[in-house]
């Protein structure tokens, strides 16, 4: 027993029923309420992730707490509260947010992340580690997810809270979302223990791309199947939906998601111009390695065949070179 625990896990339960409730029923919502609706979330999906508002004040859940008698200090130390810069007293630590609930793997909600409205820094603001989160060990909405993944033995791994609930609401009900922080060995484990194979759904910038590249090692390192999911125009997967609908969604982003060497060759791709010759030959040497650690020969001469095509070179010479890494490879092994 750990009456700490229990008094805090209480709290974050009456609290984001609490925030939900203003959302949904009051004035101080109506803006909040507004911007989701602009975002395209509907009720049904509010209510699924129990969406809630904070309003614009210093003292609404120290009120809230206040009430139910809950230990202040006990409440800043577990992260919905914060202390005035003076160091006195209590106050709200979010405030003029729309509140998304983060549960652990049984729905118990365990922190929140509070986005603002339109722009403003930071645009989400997340509880801090406590006593009930640990950040490298949560994964956004896999309580919710979890039915859908035992049947698929897959999991899609998104970046973001709005991507995670568009995509619920396309269909993709497997999805889950790292908070913030880049993806752990200890979150790739867990999805180990639940799934086969991951697709990697991030955002279609710079950084959401070279975030996929990290999270493959991690990945494959544990021992799962990984395919990643790209998107063009600079999109994040809830700004495609949004532009192309759900259906496209799943058939050209899910299940068109590519491989991990394909992925790379695409990836490495864009600091090279293929046009020219030193171009050519810098984009060779990248790439070249990637196709020679490949395990299976069927799998090395479909991405040299692919790479020849590309890039108007002989397979014969490109396969060359490539055996000559690999067998320096096995040896350097
Ligand atoms: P993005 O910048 O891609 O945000 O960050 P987003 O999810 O598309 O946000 P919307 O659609 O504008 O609402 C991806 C994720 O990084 C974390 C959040 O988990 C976010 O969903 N993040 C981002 C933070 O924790 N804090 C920030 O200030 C920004
Ligand atoms: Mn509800
Ligand atoms: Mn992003
Ligand atoms: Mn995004
Ligand atoms: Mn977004």
């Amino acid at each position: 027993p750990n009456p700490e625990r229990d008094r805090l896990l209480q709290a974050y339960e009456w609290t984001a029923k609490f925030y939900h409730y203003l959302l949904k029923n009051t004035e101080h919502g109506k803006a909040a309420m507004d911007y989701l609706r602009s975002r395209g979330f509907n009720d049904k999906i509010i209510d699924q992730f129990q969406i809630g508002y904070a309003p614009d004040r210093w003292n609404t859940i120290v009120q809230f707490l206040t009430n139910r008698s809950f230990d202040l200090q006990e409440m800043e130390k577990g992260g919905l509260l914060s202390k005035r810069s003076d160091g006195e007293d209590y106050i709200d630590r979010f405030r003029g947010r729309v509140m998304f609930p983060i549960c652990d793997r049984n729905g118990k909600v365990i922190a929140f992340a509070g986005r603002v409205l339109g722009d403003g820094q930071p645009k989400y603001l997340n509880s801090p580690e406590s006593k009930l989160f640990n950040k490298s060990r949560i994964l956004y909405n896999l309580h919710q997810a979890k039915p859908s993944i035992r049947k698929l033995r897959q999991i899609v791994l998104f970046e973001g809270y709005g991507d995670v609930i568009s995509a619920w609401e396309a269909g993709v009900q497997n999805g889950v979302a790292t908070m913030g922080t880049s993806l752990t060995e200890s979150h790739a484990a867990m999805m180990k223990t639940m799934a086969e194979e991951v697709v990697v759904c991030y955002d279609g910038d710079r950084a959401g791309q070279a975030a996929a590249m990290k999270a493959i090692p991690l990945l494959e390192g544990v021992g799962l199947r990984v395919k990643i999911a790209v998107i063009n125009e600079g999109l994040d997967p809830d700004e495609f939906i949004r532009k192309y609908g759900g259906d496209r969604f799943q058939r050209q982003i899910i299940d068109g998601a590519v491989s991990t060497t394909k992925f790379k060759l695409i990836h490495l791709k864009k600091n090279h111009i293929l046009l020219e010759e030193d171009g050519k030959i810098a984009y060779t040497k990248e790439v070249l390695p990637i196709i020679a650690g490949l395990p299976s020969s069927t799998e090395r001469e479909v991405y040299l065949k692919e790479l020849a095509a590309e890039l108007e070179l002989s397979f014969e010479s490109l396969k060359q070179d490539c055996n000559e890494i690999r067998q320096s490879m096995l040896k350097n092994a």
